[in-house]
């Protein structure tokens, strides 16, 4: 495992574990799964994974749940790391919100706390007072955003006075805009970009196509997986498997360590079962040379998927069992 070279009380593997699958029955895998998701955790701490990231909306608490059991006597070791929903972010519902993730996660300090996503409505310095508090007391380690573009990060940090550590985006190869402001604000000012969906939510896996697409509501409503763009993306997927073959890994690997060529981001990518998180985190130890990033660069920025409002008209039919529009 490597770690992120910055001064944060406990180290930030490079290769972290999403837990939005656990407990969440939108993932579609079953409740089953939630053996499993222990399975999961407990292999990601031997490999040396330290960064786990929850949030009291996943499964409506089991995440949080599910993740403290089974981290169990290693929670001290760890980052425990989880998300307000940010609904009235006032500094009373803040307090009252971290007490009860630490109380579902069995943790009496959470050591990354993040709000979810900015609020329109609400000023972070509202939302800051109650974090800076929970700070103060001792029940948050480390503040972080989520969802928020650089100057709205810059504003949470000035109104809470002190570091707000990470800022939790959507980083791909797919989505490669936190390459324009948010990598390099985090390099100058020693920050950290948490990558979410980083494998695109599978799409990166090279696993699916047209005609075996993923189920479950979350990728059903992921424009990424209409037929049309699972197609579209079969040369960017060749370009990634040219690599992986290269390196002896797999697409997904390489997908990862992609993004892990930046040394402030962290990925953290979920995992529908085992050996998936045991492949991730041995993508931390991948080193793409130039020209295989340069090249897989490029096949990305050829990628054009439908997406926004001309990607409606397939998602409906999608959703409504007529795939192919005829
Ligand atoms: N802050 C936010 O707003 C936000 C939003 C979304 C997610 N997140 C966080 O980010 C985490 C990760 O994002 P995500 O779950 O949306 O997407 P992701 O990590 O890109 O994709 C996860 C899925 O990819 C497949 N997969 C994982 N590892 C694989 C491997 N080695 N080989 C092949 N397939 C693999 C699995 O699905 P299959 O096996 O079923 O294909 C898995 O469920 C979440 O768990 C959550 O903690 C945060």
């Amino acid at each position: 495992m490597r770690f992120i070279a910055l001064d944060t009380p406990k180290p930030l593997s490079k290769i972290g574990l999403g837990t939005w699958q656990f407990g969440s029955r939108e993932w579609g895998y079953g409740p089953d799964f939630e053996r499993q998701a222990a399975q999961i955790v407990r292999r990601a701490v031997e490999l040396g994974v330290t960064v786990f990231d929850s949030a009291e909306i996943y499964g409506f608490g089991r995440s949080e749940r599910i993740l403290g059991a089974a981290l169990g006597d290693d929670r001290p070791k760890v980052v425990v790391a989880t998300k307000i929903l940010p609904v009235l972010p006032v500094a009373a519902v803040v307090q009252q919100r971290a007490v009860a993730s630490a109380a579902r996660l069995g943790v009496t300090s959470i050591d990354l706390y993040q709000v979810h996503q900015p609020n329109p409505l609400v000023a972070d310095h509202t939302t800051m007072r109650g974090m800076r508090t929970l700070q103060d007391v001792g029940l948050v380690g480390e503040v972080g955003v989520s969802n928020y573009g650089l100057r709205r990060w810059q504003v949470a940090e000035a109104a809470l006075g002190r570091r707000v550590l990470s800022n939790q985006v959507r980083y791909s190869m797919l989505d490669r805009a936190p390459e324009q402001d948010l990598l390099p604000y985090a390099r100058q000012a020693g920050r950290v970009v948490i990558a979410y969906s980083p494998l695109a939510q599978g799409f990166l896996s090279g696993r699916y196509d047209a005609k075996n697409p993923p189920t479950g509501a979350v990728r059903r409503a992921n424009p990424y997986f209409l037929p049309e763009n699972l197609e579209r993306g079969a040369a960017l997927i060749d370009t990634v498997r040219q690599v992986a073959d290269a390196h002896d890994a797999t697409p997904s690997q390489i997908a990862l360590a992609y993004l892990l060529r930046h040394p402030n981001v962290l990925a953290i990518p979920g995992a529908s079962g085992v050996e998936q998180m045991e492949r991730n985190a041995a993508a931390a130890d991948i080193d793409l040379a130039d020209d295989e990033y340069t090249a897989l660069a490029e096949a990305a920025k050829r990628f054009r998927p439908v997406t926004g409002i001309a990607a409606m008209p397939a998602m409906l039919r999608a959703r409504f069992g007529n795939p192919t529009g005829k």
